[in-house]
């Protein structure tokens, strides 16, 4: 079986950051929810991953590099312009060949795996099998309907009235039917090829489709509230490993990561926490439930269930909560600033709330 990771996405609801890198490399737990993608994948046995890529192309291949240090194998392919999900299986349509293969949305977060619904998958050979999973509004999803015998009757793409709550949530498996399906649908409504009407074709055509549901975690970090609440939970199972300085005054609580380089000064860390390498920690208090990536440096500050990327500084702020900070950003009181004035040099699409 090969895999097949949709990268390509805009992420126009994480701006402001997406304006500076895609969506896919914003760190969950200091780690991009890509290498979290790609360990799910790599648990499978898989080691051929084709990665759609769109205008962050480069910034991709950076991070993620040719995929050997895990020992895989990984070819990126570009797509030009956001067509659809079912247009990356067409441009991937040589690298997949005749094998079977598991596409997985590149933004989307399954942290207790998807081997069950592999072996499934693997055993019984299905034209498509789908993951599904219950969500509260279905209208912003793809959505599976079953008949009486539970057997998939119809995919219906983002209805507007729901005739069930079991939601695509990103992981599909196809054997080498999907595509003729791809092949035989036309753009939809909003100019895409969408990959739920070639799944209903298969269906129509008598083909066998299952949905399995995940019953685990999962979560679309397409928005900012969604990052930061999967990252809530990513923590929430973090164990501790101290590597960088701490100093005698320090205090460190549970479920802590000091990673090698970073210092923490006259300060405390409340677990679950991770604070990157190289980064400084002085006369602040960091956690529980957040992030802070390399080379931050944060001083008389106190930041709680919140993502600070990497080169952010933040000084004599009294509490940052559920926030997320973008990379090299410089948040604080400035010295220069009169009290009670804010002093803001923020980009388009940003979001400030000030509470007094
Ligand atoms: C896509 C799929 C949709 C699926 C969703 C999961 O939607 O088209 O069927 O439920 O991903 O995240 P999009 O994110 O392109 O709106």
């Amino acid at each position: 079986m090969k895999a097949l990771v949709l990268s390509g996405g805009s992420g126009t609801r994480l701006r402001p950051l997406s304006y500076s890198m895609p969506k896919q490399l914003i760190p969950i737990a200091n780690k991009p929810v890509l290498a979290h993608v790609l360990k799910n994948i790599q648990e499978l046995g898989v080691t051929e991953i084709g990665v759609i890529v769109g205008d962050w192309a480069p910034e991709i291949s950076d991070v993620m590099g040719d995929g050997s240090r895990c020992g895989t194998r990984v070819t990126y392919i570009k797509q030009d312009e956001p067509l659809g999900l079912a247009h990356c299986v067409e441009l991937a349509r040589d690298f997949l060949g005749e094998d079977d293969f598991v596409m997985y949305l590149g933004d989307n977060m399954l942290p207790d795996g998807i081997q069950e619904i592999a072996e499934e998958f693997r055993s019984a050979r299905p034209a498509a099998q789908v993951v599904v999973h219950k969500v509260s509004d279905p209208r912003a999803f793809g959505v599976v309907e079953f008949d009486q015998d539970g057997q998939v009757e119809r995919l219906v793409e983002k209805p507007q009235e729901p005739r069930s709550d079991l939601a695509l949530i990103g992981v599909y498996f196809f054997t080498s039917a999907i595509h003729e399906a791809v092949g035989a649908i036309e753009p939809s409504a909003r100019g895409e090829l969408e990959i739920t009407d070639a799944i209903q074709w298969l269906v129509t055509q008598g083909a066998e489709v299952r949905a399995s549901e995940y019953g685990g975690y999962w979560k679309d970090t397409g928005k900012a509230d969604d990052v930061l609440e999967c990252n809530r939970h990513i923590l929430a199972g973090l164990s501790t490993d101290i590597a960088g300085d701490i100093d005698a005054e320090s205090e460190i609580g549970d479920q802590v990561v000091i990673a090698p380089g970073a210092r923490v000064v006259r300060s405390r860390i409340d677990g679950p926490a991770v604070i990157g390498p190289g980064t400084v920690i002085t006369d602040s208090h960091i956690g529980p439930f957040t992030s802070i990536g390399s080379g931050c440096a944060l001083s008389a500050t106190t930041v709680e269930e919140s993502i600070v990327l990497d080169g952010a500084q933040i000084s004599r702020i009294e509490k940052v909560h559920y926030s997320l900070i973008g990379r090299n950003a410089t948040v604080g009181i400035g010295a220069g600033t009169p009290a009670p004035h804010h002093r803001l040099i923020v980009g388009d699409h940003t979001r400030v709330e000030v509470a007094a």
